[in-house]
Formats: C-alpha cells, structure tokens, sequence
C-alpha cells in the first residue's frame, strides 16, 4: 500500500502539470491534452502508467468506501456527465415542454452523428433508445417471421434476450436451436463449428452476444456471421458488454442489427442504448413501440418512446467525448491489464479456478472464478462483509462463483485488496 506521503508526493508532482482536472470534470480543453499524452507510447505500454489512469481516476466521483467491481452492472459516469445531466435537468424544468421538445430536442440529430462516427455507421442507421434490452428487443420482436423459422443462440446469451425468443416461440411457433458451449472456450474454430451445426435451411437469424456477461467469454462473432451470411441467414448482435470496451466497429462484427446499452462501457448517463440497423433491413422490422409509419425506412421510427428523459439522451455526447479522450486502443488494453492485474494472481491460488480465458482474444475487462466448496453467494457476501467489495454472484448454466469487473477508475490498490478477500476465500 503506498504510503500517505508518496501519494500527496504524486498528487503536487501532478497538481503541476497542465493535465490535473479541476474539480474532477474535465474542461474541453482538458480533454483535449488528455487525448494527446504520450503519443510515443504504445497503447500497451500505456496500460500500465499509472499517472495517466491516476488522472482519468479523478474524473470519477465513486465511493471510497465500497470498492465497485461489478462495473458489469452498470458503470458510474464521470463528473462531466454528471454536470450535463444536472445542468440540462434544470434547463428542463424551467419549462419542461419548451426546453425539452423544442431546445434540447435539436440536440438529437448532432449525437446521432457522433455516435455512428465512433461506432463506424451511416447517422440513418443508429436509433438512440433507453438501454440494450430496449435495442435488442426491437428487432426480436419486430423481425416478421412464420410458423417453424428457426433461431439459433445459446443458453448463455442475456436472459432478458433469452425471455424475448422464447415469447416469440411460445406465441408464433418459433424454434428456438441452441448452441452448447462450454466456458470458458479457447478454440475459435471450435465456437464457430458449434453455431454452424446448429444452422439448417429453416433458420432465419444467429443471435450471437459479443461478449457474454456472465464470464466475459469474447465470441468470434464476424467469423460466425459470415458463416451464418453464406446460408443466407441473418445475424442480431448483442453489443452491451463490448461497445466501447473492444476496439472495433460495428461493420466489423458482420451483423445484420446491434444493440448496446451505453451506461456500462460508455460511462454514459444511466438509462441509455443504441441500436444499428443496417439501411435496407430498417423497413421490414416493426418498432417496438409504434408510430404512424411502421414500414418506413426511417430509423427515427423506432425512437417513438413518448417523454422520455432529454437530459440523460443529451449527456450522451459528453461521455462521448471522454472515450475519444481515452481513446478505444488504450482503454482495452486498461481494462484487460487490470483483469489480468488480479486474475492472474488468483489462478495461482489453491482451490480457485478461473472461468475465463486469460488469452486476449478471447477476454476484456470481466472474468469470472469460483473456489472450490462455495457457492457464488457465499463468496459474493464474504467479499462485501469483510472487504467491502461488490462484485456479481454469478450462478448460469455451469457456471456458480463470482464475477468481478473493474474499470478505468480502478485503482491497482483496490484490486490488491480483492486479492486479498480472494485469499480470504480460500481459507473457509
Ligand atoms: C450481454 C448483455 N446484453 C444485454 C444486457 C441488457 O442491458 P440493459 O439492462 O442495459 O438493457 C446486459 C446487461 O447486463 C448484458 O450483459
């Protein structure tokens, strides 16, 4: 543990430089230096300098008193966004109708840009909504399917996802094939040959989730659509755990349709997501909620949401801007630094076994361990009773242990002191 005196040390040695951020929200130009630091240094080498993440620590306002782990959740948001959403809350409510439906509304078409910008799409393809499920369940409910059309997905995609296909058998006689995997999975060809047999001449969509939340398992989602586009099969991606997390863009992934939530990675207000629908798919899916123009191409048609909070859509664009200010390439090299930071100690323990790949290609920032002879709830209420850590107990399919999640806020001390409450679990 640093002492007192090397960490008032590191915060003058700091305060002197241009870069500090003045009451944890970072001006524009602030920002802007941010972007630009150490441009010599790799992304890799990056991840591990801790005075540039010190720095992006101190944009975030959490609790010192509970360390947050479960970022998988729900990300907090940085001060910046926080200030937005207070500041156009009471723009809001000095005339509710007036600032939201006539000023801030006009903000709308701007942060559409940004966002198909960052994520690499046309503006006429990205519908901003309130979260993934919200999303996804816009084009699950929405695909026209018949009586015996087939589905293929697994039993560990989102259960919210899960519970929408199954609707959609129950009420339209759907058939729902399920991919069998084992997780932790290390052999993409594996992954790939798994979905493909579960393809057959009646299958009409491959639900694939990017990264699945349960251990962070990151599946070759691109080289399953391909397989799936051969077959003439259509490809729905689950985006929440990778947007903004994974360097990639959309197109990248192969799909036909995205959804994403943007207050986990994104640090975006709570309570809002995105959808992408490719250009010529947009007509033939029914919104979710309906407006007077169900067939139109017009990705607009799948935002009729009634009143809806402006300020946390608004904030969107600030929280934008601080991951263009991290950037992409350097946050997931973070993140994985920090999960391989602790998880690569704790494998080395007895009885703990780690449900995720620690290869990069196959994780991110969330893995997810067991110890052996607790079930995850145990181990979940001694890590908040004793540590004050809140992580995710984890219990699907054959997965039962604890999942922890650290962000671009964590400190290297918080995840010493997991480590430490991971010990502790190993001698009950
Ligand atoms: C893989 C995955 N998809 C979708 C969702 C749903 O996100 P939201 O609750 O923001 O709708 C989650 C939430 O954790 C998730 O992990």
């Amino acid at each position: 543990m640093p002492s007192r005196r090397s960490f008032l040390s590191k915060a003058a040695m700091l305060a002197s430089t241009s870069l500090i951020p003045s009451l944890k929200a970072f001006s524009k130009e602030e920002l802007l230096t941010l972007a630009a630091y150490k441009p010599e240094k790799s992304a890799l080498e990056l991840a591990t300098d801790e005075d540039y993440w010190w720095q992006i620590q101190q944009a975030y306002t959490v609790s010192p008193q509970i360390i947050n782990l479960n970022n998988g959740g729900v990300s907090p948001s940085p001060m910046v966004v926080q200030n937005a959403v207070d500041r156009y809350n009471k723009l809001a409510n000095e005339a509710p109708s007036y600032y939201m439906w006539r000023i801030m509304d006009q903000g709308r078409e701007p942060l559409r840009e940004n966002l198909a910008k960052y994520a690499g799409v046309s503006p006429e393809e990205i519908a901003i909504n309130r979260n993934a499920t919200e999303a996804i369940d816009t084009v699950i409910m929405g695909l026209p399917l018949q009586r015996g059309d087939e589905i293929v997905m697994t039993r560990y995609d989102y259960p919210n996802m899960l519970h929408a296909w199954r609707q959609r058998e129950l009420r339209d006689g759907l058939k729902i094939n399920y991919v069998e995997l084992d997780l932790p999975a290390e052999d993409a060809d594996l992954i790939v040959k798994k979905y493909v047999e579960q393809m057959t001449s009646r299958t009409k969509i491959v639900h694939i989730t990017h990264i699945m939340n349960w251990n962070g398992q990151v599946i070759p989602a691109k080289r399953i659509a391909d397989e799936a586009h051969k077959r003439g099969i259509e490809v729905l991606i689950d985006g929440a755990h990778s947007f903004a997390h994974l360097e990639y863009k959309i197109p990248d992934l192969g799909g036909d349709y995205y959804g994403t939530s943007l207050h986990k990675w994104l640090s975006a207000p709570i309570g809002s997501g995105m959808l992408w629908v490719k250009k010529e798919k947009i007509s033939k899916i029914f919104p979710l909620i309906p407006n007077d123009k169900p067939n139109s191409d017009n990705i607009r048609k799948f935002e009729n949401l009634g009143t809806r909070p402006f300020m946390i859509e608004q904030a969107i664009g600030q929280a934008l801007n601080f991951q263009l200010a991290i950037g992409n390439a350097r946050k997931e090299a973070r993140l994985r630094f920090l999960k391989d930071y602790w998880a690569k100690e704790a494998t080395k323990m007895p009885k703990i076994k780690m449900n995720t790949s620690l290869k990069p290609e196959f994780s991110g920032a969330l893995a997810h361990f067991s110890v052996e002879g607790l079930e995850a709830g145990k181990m979940e209420g001694e890590l908040f009773a004793k540590f004050k850590i809140h992580t995710s107990p984890t219990k699907w399919e054959k997965l039962d242990g604890v999942r922890v999640t650290p962000h671009v806020y964590t400190s290297l001390r918080d995840l010493d002191r997991l480590l430490d409450g991971v010990q502790h679990l190993t001698k009950l």
